[in-house]
């Protein structure tokens, strides 16, 4: 399931964030690359370790903590701390899949890659080109969305992004490792998550049978969650 998590940011904390980023030590994509991937791969990234990394991970992960939408599609037990990219004229990603396990050096923790995203620094009148192009069920969707909105996808999907033309492209990326590993359990569960919104909208949140539904969705997530 694709999904599109809208204003994740607001403008103020993207320009914040395209401040700071202004001046980071950009350095090769590549060493955050598997083998497979890191012949793809032609970008520039944050080091993962610098102080500026530490200080974004701070806007974006309470941000992230807080969406509604995030949270239903995702359902996040673990979340990588959020990496910063740029593409420049010439640069992309060929299509691969991304690693399935990383360790997360400050938390000394594995984590399983259930979940990618995408959060977007760039408005798309900035740069030509730079589509996320995904593979899924239905075939290929091409993403390119606003600064400060996000799309996630689940991370067993191939994807790219294609060559920038003009410009440049920023984002924020990273994984999550779900409550729920699989993707199709995941599906329901938003959209079960997405009628019980409705229904309470229609017919008010003390209605029984959205108590009820309430109810099951619970009982449903208990029943697949691993925590
Ligand atoms: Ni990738």
């Amino acid at each position: 399931m694709l999904v599109q998590a809208k204003s994740i940011l607001t403008t103020d904390q993207v320009r914040e964030i395209r401040a700071l980023l202004e001046n980071a030590p950009w350095a090769d994509g590549k060493v955050t690359a598997g083998l497979q991937s890191a012949m793809a791969k032609n970008n520039r990234q944050i080091p993962e370790d610098s102080p500026v990394a530490a200080k974004l991970q701070q806007i974006i992960l309470p941000a992230l903590a807080q969406d509604p939408v995030f949270n239903a599609a995702a359902l996040p037990l673990r979340v990588y701390p959020p990496l910063f990219n740029r593409y420049d004229v010439g640069m992309g990603f060929g299509n691969h899949v991304d690693n399935a396990v990383r360790f997360i050096k400050a938390a000394n923790m594995r984590i399983r890659t259930d979940v990618s995203a995408t959060l977007f620094l760039s408005d798309p009148d900035e740069y030509d080109g730079g589509d996320l192009v995904i593979q899924d069920t239905y075939g290929e969707q091409r993403v390119k969305l606003a600064a400060g909105d996000m799309v996630i996808y689940p991370a067993t999907s191939l994807h790219r992004v294609e060559p920038i033309t003009r410009g440049s492209r920023w984002a924020s990326f990273f994984w999550t490792q779900s409550m729920v590993k699989d993707d199709g359990q995941r599906t329901l569960l938003y959209d079960f998550d997405r009628n019980i919104l409705e229904a309470r909208q229609t017919l008010g949140e003390d209605h029984e049978i959205v108590l009820s539904l309430t109810a099951t969705y619970h009982n449903l997530l208990r029943q697949w969650a691993e925590l």
